[in-house]
């Protein structure tokens, strides 16, 4: 059990110049799962591979617990890393694969034959044990991956997508299996996703990451309702936030048809020392109506409809300040339209995000 902080944490890869992590600050609690999440490029593995000491740290500090591990061995750290590409050894059985590391370490054979078995019933992998890795599905390999780095009991988890060699009908099934077994395990954990569904579903909280730059770490809930920025407003949701700049006046802002009312402390932020005359506001595919036209919504011509089984997201664009711009709206089964309806969407009150539109930063 141990907690893990990034203290201004900078990696710059020789003979490149901007940071792939760029003084990374992060705290993270005993116990806690924790998901690094970002496009690809973002500095994911590399934040990973500095804190298993993969990697070198170039500013900066990494702890675990008390103790600086910034300059120590990758087996000084007492982590457990589980890969994308799982790396098991095809030669050995499944039994021997999970044994491997205490092996190495001399750990005496009962104590090995306990872990191994304790794992193995963890996670249901009891009677494959003789087998070797290319006599296992997909999902087996996974587990007998999560299975090796359970058996070392170390006082971090690092996982690097384990999940995306799956595919989706048994990712869902393993994201579950494995906050779960965190759960129970309570080992503190550093997750890699490019995925926010898998991000949102499994971490504590998640950290949101873009050009090595950290944005926002909170827990889902939080990142969905109050998203610190543009980015990362756009980056969680499926499908994404309705983000738009427009015109911003006295009361609010102006988007076509729509006038979005604003606080007084809101169009001065947004206006900011520049006299911005541009506001960005968002609001999510389910956090609007469709109305109808005598209600005032902003006329929105539909390009596609996705029935949900549920409910429905409809695809569509609109004129805005001249430009054709596309927007998505969640929707009741009842009140799905048709390919080329013109349906008028108004966002509810009070539902909106508001963004300065220099910055992208939340106002
Ligand atoms: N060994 C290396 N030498 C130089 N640059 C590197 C090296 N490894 C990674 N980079 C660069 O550092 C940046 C961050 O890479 P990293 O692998 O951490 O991204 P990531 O967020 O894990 O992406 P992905 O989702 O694609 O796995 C990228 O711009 C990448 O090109
Ligand atoms: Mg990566």
């Amino acid at each position: 059990m141990a907690t893990v902080t990034y203290a201004k944490a900078s990696r710059i890869y020789p003979g490149t110049e901007r940071p792939a992590v760029n003084q990374l600050d992060l705290q993270i609690g005993d116990g806690e799962f924790l998901v690094l999440v970002g496009p690809s490029g973002c500095g994911k593995s590399t934040s990973l591979r500095m804190l298993a000491g993969l990697e070198d740290v170039d500013d900066g500090a990494i702890y675990i617990d008390e103790r600086d591990v910034t300059h120590l061995p990758p087996k000084a750290r007492d982590i457990a890393m589980v890969f994308q590409n799982y790396a098991l050894y095809p030669h050995m059985s499944v039994y021997e694969n999970m044994a491997f590391a205490l092996k190495l370490r001399k750990t005496p054979k009962a104590e090995i034959d306990r872990r191994v078995k304790e794992a193995a019933g963890l996670l249901q992998l009891e009677e494959y044990l003789s087998r070797k890795p290319k006599a296992l599905s997909g999902g087996q390999r996974q587990r007998v991956a999560m299975g090796r780095a359970i058996v070392r009991e170390p006082q971090v988890f690092l996982m690097d997508e384990p999940l995306s060699n799956l595919d989706a009908k048994l990712r869902v099934q393993t994201r579950t299996q494995i906050a779960s077994l965190q759960a129970k395990l309570g080992i503190t954990t550093v997750y890699v996703t490019h995925d926010q569904v898998e991000a949102m579903t499994m971490g504590h909280r998640v950290a949101v990451m873009l050009d090595g730059v950290l944005q926002q770490v909170d827990t889902p809930r939080a990142l969905y309702d109050t998203p610190a920025n543009v980015f990362v407003a756009g980056f969680m949701g499926s499908p994404a936030m309705n983000i738009k700049t427009v015109a911003l006046n006295e009361r609010g802002a102006a988007f076509a048809e729509l006038h979005i009312p604003l606080t007084r402390e809101q169009v001065e932020a947004a206006r900011g020392e520049g006299g911005n005359d541009k506001v960005t506001v968002g609001f999510r595919p389910e956090d609007c109506d469709l109305v109808s036209p005598t209600e005032g919504g902003m006329p929105v011509v539909v390009e596609l409809v996705e029935d949900l089984g549920s409910d429905a997201n409809v695809y569509g664009h609109a004129a805005l300040e001249g430009h054709e711009e596309r927007f998505v709206v969640r929707t009741d089964r009842r009140t799905m339209p048709n390919m080329g309806d013109t349906v008028f969407v108004k966002p509810r009150a009070g539902r909106n995000h508001v963004f300065h539109a220099a910055t992208g930063q939340r106002i």
